[in-house]
């Protein structure tokens, strides 16, 4: 089975709104690729003047955040009904920023990946091991705790919806990428667990994302690896460099 590309930028807190249009129209020409989903994952504020400005392109919008209720008294927070009404597509959960800086964890993770596909949302559930246990040889095991926990009580139809990104904390904006072959290893490990979990079919559908560092220089090499099915790119997501990748 061929599995389509998605190539999704991470914006983290930068852009604000009038620069997030600007960035669209600077993007618009150089991410046109019919052949790749495009997503740009943006802050809150953004997200309904991105949703405009990209309106008849290519590009699909995502958010970076959202809190599980649909709706009530938790002042400051945006509900996945909230997102999906507002044009979004795909959310990203569990990114290390969210569980390192906010203390999110699994079980959160879970009920937000949850909830998302109940509004109708696709999840990009991020995974990845710190430096520490890259260097202690176990990282396999982490990840693989990640997603089963992370994965608990959603279906096999859901999964085959779902895009995992593979982000080594330890290449995440510090220009240290992993080698393709480390990054594909880690990508195939987790469609073996995918296979494990639910079965093979699943495992075939489920789309597997390299993010950590990847630019216009290295997207191709990663690219090229049989089990990495497209990026999550964040600093390389703000500048012209987007359109080589998407076209990588
Ligand atoms: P980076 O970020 O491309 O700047 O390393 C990736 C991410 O955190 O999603």
């Amino acid at each position: 089975m061929s599995r389509r590309r998605i190539i999704a930028g991470n914006w983290k807190m930068n852009k604000t709104p009038s620069e997030a249009v600007a960035l669209c129209a600077e993007l618009k020409d150089l991410v046109k690729n019919d052949a790749v989903d495009v997503v740009y994952c943006v802050p809150a504020i953004d997200i309904v003047p991105v949703v405009d400005a990209v309106k008849g392109t290519n590009v699909l919008v995502g958010a970076e955040n959202f809190y599980i209720e649909d709706k009530g008294a938790f002042t400051g927070e945006i509900s996945a009904p909230m997102l999906k009404d507002a044009g979004v597509t795909y959310i990203i959960i569990g990114h290390s920023e969210r569980r390192d800086i906010f203390g999110e964890n699994d079980i959160l993770i879970n009920a937000k990946v949850k909830k998302a596909f109940a509004a109708g949302l696709k999840p990009i559930l991020c995974c990845g091991e710190s430096l520490a246990l890259r260097k202690a040889g176990t990282y396999a095991d982490w990840i693989k705790r990640q997603i089963t926990w992370d994965l608990d009580g959603v279906t096999a139809d859901q999964v085959k919806d779902l895009v995992i990104a593979y982000e080594p904390i330890w290449a995440i904006g510090t220009g240290e990428t992993a080698t393709a072959d480390q990054a594909q290893e880690v990508c195939k490990m987790i469609r073996d667990l995918i296979a494990e979990l639910y079965d093979a079919p699943t495992a075939e559908a489920v789309r597997i994302q390299y993010g950590g560092s990847m630019n216009a220089g290295n997207a191709a090499e990663l690219l090229s690896k049989p089990d990495i099915d497209g990026g999550l790119i964040g600093g390389a997501s703000l500048k012209a460099d987007f359109g080589k990748i998407v076209n990588a």
